[in-house]
């Protein structure tokens, strides 16, 4: 198995983050550091991560959480912002967040420890629907919804076709349900300003058919095993 498959199934953390681990050269086989991608590990060789033995690791969870606003989901935050995982109380299992949410962004937030899963899901090949709330303020006018729908431009290239379906309006704000595929950085936000609306608040209430339900803001929840399959099967469709 390649090395980075390797660390991501050991619940390091994504594949892609293993890669940059390893080129870190934070990562030894056998004693010895590995800074180039692609070396093979074989039974019984000794794998570390910043000098702690890594481990195949079956004992997989998957976690739900309703993120609230004012916390980071990387994992460490060289500012000492709260992270979301200060949130989960079970300490056994080095879990770490599917793709991101912003500080600011409240809302769905995915976490497990099983690396493979999370390099599929968030890889831009497999389109998972992302469903935002948003609020903006003012009336969204019909050109703003056009335009989000079919596509805006963002670092000179063209968003994908998104769904849009306004829940509440008035002259003071509109709060309207935006539906995306793609995770670019800041995606909802920049969209919304490239069209004139500066976001007021941002919530995440599904990823594909998983939603948040009566979860509380700030609690989290074990998937069900159906909703692990469902995700498992979404990561390997094209
Ligand atoms: N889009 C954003 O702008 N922010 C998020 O947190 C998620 C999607």
């Amino acid at each position: 198995m390649r090395l980075q498959k390797y660390l991501a199934s050991c619940g390091v953390a994504s594949r892609r983050k293993c890669e940059a681990y390893i080129l870190e050269g934070k990562v030894a086989v056998n004693g010895q550091v590995i800074d180039v991608l692609g070396t093979q590990v074989e039974e019984g060789d000794e794998v570390t991560f910043c000098g702690k033995p890594v481990k195949l690791q079956e004992d997989y969870v998957y976690y739900m959480l309703n993120k609230p606003v004012g916390y980071v989901t990387t994992v460490q935050d060289e500012k000492q912002r709260q992270t979301v995982l200060d949130l989960i109380k079970d300490k056994e299992h080095r879990v770490y967040p599917v793709g991101r949410l912003d500080y600011l962004t409240s809302g769905l937030l995915l976490l497990t420890n099983d690396g493979e899963l999370t390099y599929s899901l968030t890889h831009p090949k497999h389109h998972v629907d992302k469903c935002y709330e948003v609020k903006v303020k003012g009336t969204l006018s019909e050109e703003a919804k056009k335009a989000l729908q079919t596509g805006v431009v963002l670092d000179g290239q063209m968003t994908y076709p998104a769904k849009l379906k306004v829940l509440q309006q008035n002259k003071q704000t509109t709060v309207f349900e935006l539906t995306i595929h793609e995770g670019r950085n800041r995606q909802v936000r920049r969209m919304c300003e490239a069209v004139g609306y500066p976001v007021l608040t941002l919530k995440r209430v599904s990823v594909g058919k998983l939603t948040l339900k009566d979860l509380k803001l700030g609690s989290y929840r074990a998937l069900t095993q159906d909703e692990v399959n469902y995700l498992k099967r979404m990561s390997q469709s094209k």
